[in-house]
């Protein structure tokens, strides 16, 4: 046995370097360092659309992934997109338009997978973006199921709404904090069923307008409330490029996963986000937001937006090497079967007839 002295002197010391210690600091935020001084609204982000409706299955015509959340997180995504519907069993789902269509399964269901991904990666600042076509409560819907999910003590909540772009925290605080989720809803956030984890996203963030079918991605602001400027909030570029199968009165749009090299090359993007930068005080989209984000070159588009040079990535990347890239990835997509489209349009036909 210790005599009493020394177990006093060793707690003591305990104490003592407990106080002095320092809170545990990253020293990498979102795979670089230099992102840990930058704020969380001056890093562009490449985020998966529709990232559950995710499918290796060309007929499956509502999809707009090809690989799964784990995969989509590895590759570098650091903003899901999702579409919730109530489904038949009154539980709350991700499905593409609505649960007949695409089925993604439970938003719980969901976001477990999404915890279980933050768990192992500490270091990483992740946004959650949902829309919420059918106003459900985000206090007495939404918000429960974040709590089962475990991560609404992950979420960043600002200390009075909104947040003007130049006031969000860096990427090294929310991580050292511990609160490194932020979650939007584009609709109810700021309604009558608040909740202080869930933020309104047009209050603080503009979109490019939806639904575009022209390639050349003409910039507008699209979907802005609140008192701040367009300029102080951030803003989203919808980067997909939707095709008209169907001409015909409003159409039947979808996204192609074969236009997917050319639309998520780095040229594409790039001009895109340069079309937009005098309507977001210059600055670089916050987040690029795009379908079948394992093709093409988004990443790659994301790091030059924000400054980083990879050692892989000479300064003549954007001019010689990307080029040849985006032409093989897409010679490599269009050896898929040919007659693709076609068979999309009689696909969709059949459905609008099966319909009608
Ligand atoms: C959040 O964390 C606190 C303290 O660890 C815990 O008591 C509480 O139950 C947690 N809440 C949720 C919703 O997980
Ligand atoms: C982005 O575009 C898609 C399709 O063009 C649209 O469904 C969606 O609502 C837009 N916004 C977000 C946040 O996904
Ligand atoms: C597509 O966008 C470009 C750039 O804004 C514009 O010049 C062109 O007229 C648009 N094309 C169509 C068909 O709207
Ligand atoms: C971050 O700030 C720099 C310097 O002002 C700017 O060039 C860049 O476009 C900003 N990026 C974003 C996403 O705000």
């Amino acid at each position: 046995m210790l005599p009493l002295q020394l177990w006093v002197l060793v707690s003591a010391a305990a104490t003592a370097f407990a106080a002095t210690t320092p809170a545990r600091r990253a020293t990498v935020c979102n795979g670089h360092a230099e992102f840990c001084s930058r704020l969380y609204s001056n890093v562009t982000y490449v985020g998966a659309h529709d990232s559950f409706a995710f499918s290796q299955d060309p007929f499956a015509l509502a999809r707009d992934q090809e690989v799964d959340i784990p995969t989509q997180l590895k590759l570098g995504i650091r903003l899901l997109q999702g579409q919730a519907h109530m489904n038949s069993d009154n539980v709350l789902h991700f499905c593409h338009t609505s649960c007949s269509l695409f089925d993604g399964g439970s938003v719980l269901d969901y976001l477990k997978i999404v915890k279980t991904w933050l768990d192992q990666n500490p270091n990483e600042v992740l946004t959650l973006l949902f829309t919420n076509p059918e106003g459900w409560g985000p206090a007495t819907v939404w918000r429960p199921i974040f709590d089962q999910a475990g991560i609404s003590n992950l979420t960043y909540i600002p200390p009075s709404l909104p947040v003007k772009q130049s006031d969000w925290p860096t990427l090294g605080s929310m991580t050292d904090s511990g609160k490194r989720v932020v979650v939007f809803l584009d609709a109810e956030a700021d309604g009558p069923d608040p909740t202080d984890i869930i933020l309104p996203e047009f209050s603080m963030v503009w979109e490019t307008p939806f639904s575009v079918t022209n390639a050349s991605f003409p910039c507008s602001v699209d979907r802005i409330h609140g008192p701040l400027a367009t300029e102080d909030h951030m803003y989203m570029i919808n980067h997909s490029l939707n095709k008209n199968i169907i001409p015909i009165g409003s159409g039947v749009i979808i996204t192609d996963p074969i236009d997917a090299p050319t639309t998520n090359g780095v040229p594409s993007i790039l001009a895109n986000a340069n079309g937009c930068a005098p309507l977001g005080g210059n600055r670089a989209p916050w987040v690029v937001l795009l379908d079948y984000v394992n093709i093409g070159a988004g990443l790659q588009a994301a790091d030059i937006l924000n400054g980083i040079v990879k050692p892989s990535a000479s300064s003549s990347a954007v001019s010689s090497s990307t080029a040849p890239t985006v032409t093989q990835k897409s010679a490599a997509v269009s050896d898929r079967p040919q007659h693709f489209a076609v068979i999309s349009t009689l696909v969709v036909v059949s459905w609008v007839w099966a319909w009608i």
